[in-house]
């Protein structure tokens, strides 16, 4: 059974900090897969992961493009939507499985509708929406992750 920890914040700030640690501590070739319902707070996260990464903080939805790519000198940050994405034929088209070769961080929301195309051990977040400006953060999958809190 793997570790899951579990993270308040009271305020997208406070989101914003989060993601920050959690963006210093990824990878390349980690996925970041996000559940949670519309405006739980997953691109709000995934911006504090690019400052992190130190790819800067102009992170906006990917509801549109599907993915925007933040790239810098390190590692890059591939962020995903895949809230409309139904078949592995509209994966395809995301260039997903292209992203995966990469040795980028993939973000991803909306990760519950490609659930099996997800790869190995992603570090799942799932975001649970406590009130107005109280999110619940529960990370699972990854040891790094154990004394985010702290
Ligand atoms: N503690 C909090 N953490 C993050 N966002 C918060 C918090 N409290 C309030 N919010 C608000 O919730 C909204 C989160 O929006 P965001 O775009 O990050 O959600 P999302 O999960 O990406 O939604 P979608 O599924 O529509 O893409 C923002 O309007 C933000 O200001
Ligand atoms: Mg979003």
């Amino acid at each position: 059974m793997k570790n899951s920890i579990e993270i308040i914040t009271a305020s997208p700030e406070e989101t914003i900090k989060l993601g920050e640690k959690i963006g210093s501590r990824l990878r390349g070739g980690d996925c970041v897969a996000f559940k949670g319902g519309l405006g739980a707070g997953k691109t709000t996260i995934t911006r504090g992961i690019s400052i992190g990464m130190g790819l800067g903080d102009e992170v906006t939805s990917p509801t549109f493009a599907l993915v925007n790519e933040y790239r810098g000198k390190g590692t890059s940050l591939c962020h995903f939507d895949m809230y409309r994405i139904t078949s592995y034929a509209d994966l395809e088209t995301t260039g997903f499985y292209d992203y995966m070769d990469e040795d980028a961080v993939l973000a991803v929301e909306w990760s519950e509708n490609i659930e099996s195309a997800l790869p190995e051990n992603p570090v799942v977040i799932e975001i649970q929406r406590i009130d107005e400006n109280t999110r619940k953060f529960i990370i699972a999958g990854d040891e790094r992750f154990d004394d985010i809190g702290n």
